[in-house]
């Protein structure tokens, strides 16, 4: 196992280079292997990791739990809610304490204070600290999208990739991602919605140095031409559900439908992180037609954490 890795917190795909993916995804993948060909790979026996979630979850939650029980380990689920937390004990604290039970633990912070509380629990905790999804960025979904571009497509550079959604975490984490890799990502959104400014500045530069491109448009047949992977998101994320109505609106025209794909490439690859809402960010032929990659994206969590927590946390 690679050992440059180990100890560290994995909080954003931006603290890695394209060699660090490139060995995350390949771990990924043998790691994958290996549990289709039911060989044993319990790497971190006797290994205990915490699972602090404060918003719900389902493949996050889920493929954790499940990828360190294939490695050995157990993984404890805990709610805010439920600790003392909740009774105003401090967060300093908190993973102080936390941090003299567990090998590592991942945490899905609440939206707005949620970066305060992620970097707190990295500040104090020695042990590895995953991000398991903040408003600002979701590594291991990255992590997993570019897995599966690279199981689909065969390559991770040299590919258009597009994006249409709510520019917040999971497109930071895929800009990122595609910026370090060097594939050109073109991101269509209505007029008022922009990723962060810091996640486009990183990207841009990024891709530039790399020699590929990082695009914002109005416009989405600008983003779905030639596009080799296009990837749809919710209208609404988690940060976002007050604005539910407003944000259906305004994203309409930028549904992925059959008419919207006529300009992508025929054999694009289409994926979607989850949650999805067939009829809203995407057409239910779209989510279930033979292009997409919705189910193969949500198990490659699974891999792609495993591969984390056997990197970061052995
Ligand atoms: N994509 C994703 O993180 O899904 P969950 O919210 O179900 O974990």
């Amino acid at each position: 196992m690679i050992d440059r890795f180990r100890g560290k917190d994995f909080l954003t795909l931006m603290d890695f280079t394209r060699e660090d993916i490139r060995d995350m995804i390949r771990v990924s993948y043998d790691l994958k292997m290996k549990l289709a060909m039911k060989e044993p790979h319990e790497f971190l026996k006797g290994k205990t990791f915490g699972a602090l979630f404060e918003k719900p979850s389902t493949r996050t939650r889920n493929s954790f739990q499940v990828a360190a029980a294939h490695l050995g380990a157990q993984a404890i689920y805990m709610r805010p809610d439920e600790l003392q937390l909740s009774r105003g004990e401090s967060l300093r604290d908190t993973a102080r304490v936390l941090d003299r039970y567990y090998d590592g633990l991942f945490i899905r912070p609440a939206s707005g204070t949620g970066q305060k509380t992620l970097n707190l629990f990295a500040e104090y905790m020695k042990h590895p600290v995953i991000n398991a999804c903040s408003d600002f960025t979701h590594p291991c979904q990255g992590l997993a999208d570019l897995l599966t571009i690279w199981e689909k497509k065969g390559r991770l550079d040299n590919l258009k990739v597009a994006w249409s959604g709510d520019p917040w975490n999971v497109c930071h984490s895929l800009m990122v991602g595609c910026s370090i890799m060097g594939m050109d990502m073109y991101m269509a959104f209505p007029e008022g919605y922009d990723p962060h400014p810091d996640i486009l500045k990183f990207a841009k530069e990024h891709a530039a140095a790399g020699g590929s491109k990082m695009i914002l448009t109005r416009n989405l047949a600008e983003a779905m031409d030639g596009a080799d992977v296009v990837v749809a998101n919710v209208f609404f994320s988690m940060a976002h559900d007050a604005e539910k109505e407003k944000r259906k609106k305004d994203f309409a025209p930028y549904q992925i439908n059959e008419n919207a794909v006529k300009e992508a490439k025929p054999d694009y690859v289409f994926m979607h992180c989850g949650p999805g809402y067939p009829g809203i960010e995407a057409t239910e032929a779209i989510f279930e037609g033979p292009n997409s990659a919705y189910y193969d994206e949500a198990e490659n969590r699974m891999h792609t954490e495993k591969a984390v927590l056997a990197l970061f946390c052995s």
